[in-house]
């Protein structure tokens, strides 16, 4: 089969999953690349035709090993006819667990045809500078192991005769889904003495749980805790008070220390 276009479908508060999904589409080297970002209320509203014949992508970041639930809301808009789907998770450091199994048969009940997966590894979420959780990946190692995937994700589909040839992607995880997020209801805190009331906060919420008068009101029952206010505030202002969400990410500062490697599933090596 010939590649003639890929589309890039995510959610990716922090922007890790994006990362990774351009550049294994780098790797298959297609001139037609469109994004499909559903980050965003607003990604949600346009009208997405059902996928066909092009070669689509599908990301989202981990959280609890499971996948986040407004990933799942916006990805059962969408429809496909026996179209061929990637399917990738992004995790930091710690583990990914039941959510690229959770992925996969999401994206077949969808009516896509998955052919290949992976699970990298991004900076994570609750990271800081001064409290380093895979700071800094997917880096040049992760953006390089993603090309090489997707020359061989373009090698299989080549090689191809139809998309509905029966496929068996084997993914590790458990079904009946044993991985479950614990609930919480807090949200990042916004520091008034530095904060410039510039908007940008509220503009990458995904669940639009921002809002700007004349200063930073967040709706803490919104709240997702995917930090994307956090890593996008030019000042600063936006930090976790919370003491369990400091317990959490100085738990995982000292436990997921050991670098883990990208895993790629489908691809004969
Ligand atoms: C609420 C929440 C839960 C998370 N749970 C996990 C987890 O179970 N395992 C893990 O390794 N990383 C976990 N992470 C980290 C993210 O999976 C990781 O940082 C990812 O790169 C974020 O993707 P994005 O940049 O596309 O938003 C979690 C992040 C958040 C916000
Ligand atoms: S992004 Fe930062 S500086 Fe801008 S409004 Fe939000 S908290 Fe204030
Ligand atoms: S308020 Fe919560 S949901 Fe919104 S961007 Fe910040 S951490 Fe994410």
């Amino acid at each position: 089969m010939v590649i003639n276009q890929i589309k890039l479908v995510y959610f990716s508060p922090t922007g890790t999953t994006r990362k990774v999904l351009e550049s294994i589409a780098k790797g298959i080297a297609v001139e037609d690349v469109e994004h499909i970002d559903l980050t965003l209320p607003s990604g949600t509203q346009r009208k997405i035709p059902p996928f066909s014949d092009e070669v689509v992508i599908i990301g989202a970041p981990v959280y609890g090993g499971r996948l986040p639930a407004d990933a799942i809301s916006r990805f059962k808009q969408q429809k496909a006819s026996n179209t061929l789907a990637v399917v990738i998770v992004v995790y930091g450091n710690r583990e990914f667990e039941d959510a690229l199994l959770e992925l996969k048969n999401l994206s077949v009940g969808l009516g896509f045809c998955p052919i290949a997966g992976g699970a990298f590894i991004g900076e994570h979420s609750f990271a800081t500078e001064d409290v380093p959780i895979a700071n800094g990946r997917p880096d040049s190692l992760d953006v390089q192991k993603a090309i090489e995937f997707g020359a061989e994700i373009k090698e299989k589909i080549t090689a191809l005769q139809s998309a509905d040839a029966e496929m068996d992607l084997e993914i590790p995880g458990r079904f009946p889904y044993e991985s479950k997020m614990h609930s919480m209801v807090v949200s990042p805190v916004t520091k008034e003495e530095i904060c410039t009331v510039c908007g940008t906060c509220a503009s990458v919420c995904p669940t639009e749980a921002i809002s700007i008068n004349s200063n930073v009101t967040t709706k803490v029952e919104l709240c997702i805790r995917c930090c994307a206010c956090i890593k996008a505030c030019p000042t600063g202002a936006r930090i976790w008070e919370n003491s369990k969400m400091k317990e959490i990410a100085a738990w995982l500062n000292e436990n997921c220390k050991t670098r883990k490697e990208p895993r790629i599933f489908g691809i004969d090596v």
